[in-house]
């Protein structure tokens, strides 16, 4: 992959996706120790980025990354232009509807004016309006369990791994709009204009 820029996604997918590119021989010891968001590999073959899972896709898609690893949630949210060419077995989540036991059997979808906080406004925006329910999207950047305790909204949309912080908040899982695992994504001109080197990306990857 001579000379190829590759975004990873920093958070819960870091750690696995610098674990595939030190096991393919590259090194990205500082990556760990360091607040580097720029990391060359020794011999200079690759230059890594390090990114908000949301902006991963956004510098794939304007071409400051050729290849980049990120979860479907966010990439989905993005709304980039990218290739998807290879999902990964791990980074496994699910987006879902979330809220107090109160709104379970399914009747929260007979309210109107339900007031939804969530870090994803545009899948949560598509969720409601493809089924014709109404509610107020109310964007936040994190802890979105915390909203409905204090009353700030009725419901959320987050992403769900083991269950365990919707439980100790006090909500239940309500419906699942989507199932996320981590993919590589590629810049579409990267994709034409090194495509010896992404394609040898992706088989040495395929192939760990
Ligand atoms: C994510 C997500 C949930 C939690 C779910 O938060 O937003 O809060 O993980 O994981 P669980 O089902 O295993 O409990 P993260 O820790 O990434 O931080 P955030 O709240 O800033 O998004």
């Amino acid at each position: 992959m001579s000379g190829l820029t590759v975004a990873l996604a920093k958070g819960r997918l870091l750690d696995p996706s610098v674990g595939i590119f030190q096991a393919l021989g590259y090194d990205l010891s500082e990556a760990a120790s360091s607040r580097k968001l720029v990391i060359e590999d020794g011999t200079r073959r690759a230059r890594f980025l390090f990114a908000k899972p949301m902006d991963v896709p956004i510098y794939v898609e304007y071409g400051a990354a050729d290849v980049g690893i990120v979860g479907q949630d966010a990439l989905y949210e993005s709304g980039t232009n990218v290739y998807e060419p290879l999902v990964l077995n791990y980074g496994h989540c699910r987006l879902v509807v979330a809220g107090k036991a109160e709104y379970r059997d399914a009747e929260w979808k007979m309210l109107a004016g339900l007031r939804v906080a969530t870090q994803y406004p545009r899948l949560a925006k598509q969720y409601f309006a493809s089924r014709g329910l109404s509610a107020e999207i109310i964007q936040v950047y994190g802890s979105v369990e915390l909203a409905p305790t204090v009353g700030l909204a009725d419901l959320i949309v987050d992403v769900v791994d083991t269950g365990r912080t919707l439980k100790e908040n006090g909500l239940i899982e309500l419906a699942e709009i989507l199932q996320s695992q981590a993919v590589l994504i590629v810049n579409r001109a990267s994709h034409t204009l090194r495509a010896e080197a992404v394609r040898e990306l992706m088989e040495r990857v395929v192939n760990l």
